[in-house]
């Protein structure tokens, strides 16, 4: 493909595959971008690690994906965001970022029985983004949050509707049912590959939220605003970089129906990432 004159790329990256429901949200809302995405399959889960541990894999990220000429960075994971948004956008203010939170807002705007649901990584319903989100947004409402550990694991491995996964989610999910939740947040982005069976889990009473069209939304708006929106005869694409097994990675790809020119290997080098074709 001849790139020159071609508008720049958006970056979009998660510490895995869960990033890709951002990733196909955007494609399908600005079909005429090339988006580069990486994912960090080889440190997976970062919702188990320490903030600091988080931000200096979203900085050398986010390095690598400027060094390709991204004009945007999305950070297509909810546990990075919590993490890394803030130090990031005060370390780099000439990068337009776009980053995850739980939606609780539209939860809030959607509830009748005055209770609503939100799943996360233990990083990110213990984080203070998460806490400030429900003091802002949910006065009035009850939010119930909960911890799936090993959840991104079992997705991540291909589990998306097995028995043992359905039994993890009816262990955490059950209890809300109970508690009469009528909307229930998706607060991690691996957690809409498995959409069908966590809405067969909670029941057709539930309304489950996942904020990937919105996220896609708000990176159409700031490059609308800017000008920098790719030209309408331009042919979008998505190309990948993994720090994991591409066959893996590719094998999700084909099993969730987005097509990617390429799946990299990109291997960590003393703290730092090249992505190279
Ligand atoms: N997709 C990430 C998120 O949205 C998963 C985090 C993890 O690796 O634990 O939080």
């Amino acid at each position: 493909m001849d790139l020159k004159g071609a508008s720049p790329p958006i970056g979009i990256f998660d510490s895995g595959l869960g990033g890709l429901t951002v990733a196909s949200a955007i494609r399908q809302a600005l079909p005429h971008e090339r988006l580069l995405y990486f994912g960090d399959n080889v440190h997976i889960p970062y919702g188990e690690r320490s903030n600091a541990e988080i931000l200096a894999f979203s900085q050398a990220i986010t390095d690598a994906l400027l060094a390709q000429g991204c004009k945007l960075i999305v950070i297509a994971c909810n546990t990075a965001s919590a993490a890394a948004l803030k130090p990031l956008r005060e370390r780099m203010p000439q990068v337009r970022f776009v980053g995850m939170e739980p939606a609780v807002k539209p939860a809030v705007e959607h509830t009748r029985t005055g209770v609503v649901g939100v799943i996360a990584t233990i990083a990110t319903v213990q984080g203070e983004v998460f806490a400030s989100i429900v003091e802002r947004f949910a006065q009035g409402v009850t939010v119930l949050q909960q911890a799936c550990p090993n959840l991104v694991r079992q997705i991540e491995a291909g589990e998306f509707d097995t028995p043992k996964t359905e039994a993890m989610l009816h262990g955490w999910l059950d209890p809300m049912v109970e508690k009469n939740i009528d909307a229930l947040v998706l607060g991690c982005t691996h957690y809409p590959l498995i959409r069908p069976l966590i809405q067969r889990v909670v029941g057709d009473g539930v309304r489950v939220i996942d904020p990937a069209p919105a996220i896609a939304r708000r990176v159409e708006s700031m490059l609308r605003e800017d000008g920098d929106l790719a030209p309408a005869d331009a042919e979008g694409s998505l190309t990948c970089w993994t720090s994991g097994p591409p066959g893996t990675f590719q094998a999700i790809l084909d099993r969730i129906g987005l097509r990617s020119e390429a799946v990299h290997h990109a291997p960590w080098r003393d703290g730092t990432l090249t992505l190279l074709p």
